[in-house]
């Protein structure tokens, strides 16, 4: 895993906040959408204009920030980097994932959760018109996934079962290995979404091991759109090939051939054309800066943000949506009218987002007590739409 630096995480988050200068006009406390801007971000941008400007097709270069940011994800997941492919969005890698299934045989149901951010369903839903059967786990009013359901839901004719790590809604917390061991029981592949939670929360997929892991840069990873991946088990999916595809999937890139499709045979067979290069260079910056502070440090501070949060929204009268067992990074509060509450914090210069008719508030390293006190002050101010 990584190994955090004690100078970095020591102090969050004073020994980082200055690098964001978001901070010296907001109280950016959404990273759930979008991760704030570093110094070293911004100038990852300028080295590739840099780059750009004096080298004009620096190819060598920019093939080498994709693997330097491959080689990142695999450090941030636990895996080697032959085991990552890199995608322009978590969206590209489930489509590329569920080409590589087949569902004209035996196992055609894909189980998904309501919890499982819309593009996943609908990635889902789009194999209907290649065979497939989606049945989706439903949760009650306490927003956590009832893993005796999932198990009910999964039998031998489960292709794939799709859970998310934390909920983009909800900020709920899917128990991974317990779904993971259901899909396994069962001989199904398991997809894990952790968009919403990687950077924020550990995840060691080699520990883990489920067959499919799908995340992206910018909103944990403190980077930019562009840049999505997703860890592949070598040990469970080395017969799946994908159809989705493109010349960046091929076994030799430069080999050129119009006569066979040949794919790679490490988790690059996923990929499909020429990367976000701009998007890559800021994504090894984020990804770099991240894990010079420690993922494990982070979700401590962040926890305990997410603690301060609940007891001011509790002390205020509000409800926390967020199931009493999740640790963040997300916390949803209930709202009578929450685009007006959203407004009404920004107007006070306090930056946070909703979904679901719930305010979203998703801190991360760079976010202090007294940005959630301000935040907490604000929602005093707005009592009235608090639920
Ligand atoms: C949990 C989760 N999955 C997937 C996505 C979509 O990712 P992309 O736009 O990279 O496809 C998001 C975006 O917010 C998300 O929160």
């Amino acid at each position: 895993m990584t190994s955090p630096t004690p100078a970095a995480a020591a102090a969050l988050p004073d020994s980082i906040r200055d690098r964001f200068p978001i901070f010296e006009n907001l109280t950016y406390i959404n990273s759930c959408s979008q991760g704030a801007l570093s110094d070293s971000v911004r100038a990852a941008y300028e080295d590739y204009l840099t780059n750009l400007r004096t080298k004009g097709s620096d190819w060598d270069a920019w093939v080498g920030k994709q693997e330097e940011v491959r080689g990142l994800v695999g450090r941030l997941l636990n895996t080697a980097s032959e085991n990552v492919a890199l995608t322009a969005s978590a969206s590209v890698a489930l489509s590329a994932i569920v080409s590589s299934v087949d569902f004209s045989g035996e196992r055609s149901v894909i189980v998904t959760t309501d919890l499982d951010f819309p593009t996943a369903a609908q990635v889902w839903h789009a194999q209907e018109r290649r065979g497939a059967e989606v049945r989706t786990v439903a949760t009650d009013a306490s927003g956590v996934l009832d893993l005796d359901e999932l198990d009910r839901a999964v039998d031998d004719r489960t292709a794939i079962v799709s859970v998310p790590h934390v909920c983009y809604r909800n900020g709920a917390h899917v128990d991974l290995a317990a779904a993971v061991e259901i899909a396994h029981r069962h001989g199904a592949l398991v997809v894990v979404d952790a968009y919403q939670s990687v950077g924020a929360r550990p995840i060691d997929v080699e520990a883990l091991a489920p067959d499919f892991l799908v995340g992206g840069a910018l909103k944990y990873l403190l980077s930019s759109p562009g840049t999505g991946f997703m860890y592949v088990n070598p040990a469970t999916t080395a017969d799946l090939v994908p159809t989705s595809t493109g010349w960046f999937a091929a076994r030799d890139i430069f080999a050129m051939s119009i006569d066979a499709y040949d794919p790679a045979t490490s988790a690059r067979r996923y990929e499909a054309g020429t990367p976000a290069v701009p998007s890559l260079y800021a994504a090894a910056a984020g990804i770099g800066l991240l894990l010079e502070v420690g993922v494990e440090a982070t979700a401590e501070h962040v926890a305990g943000l997410c603690a301060r949060l609940r007891a001011g929204v509790a002390d205020l009268g509000g409800t926390v949506v967020t199931p009493a067992s999740a640790p963040g990074p997300l916390i949803a509060v209930r709202s009578t009218d929450v685009d007006a509450l959203v407004a009404s914090m920004a107007a006070d210069e306090v930056v946070v987002s909703s979904r679901d008719g719930n305010l979203r508030v998703s801190p991360h390293f760079y976010n202090s007590g007294a940005d959630i006190d301000h935040a907490l002050a604000v929602l005093r101010d707005h009592k009235e739409l608090l639920a």
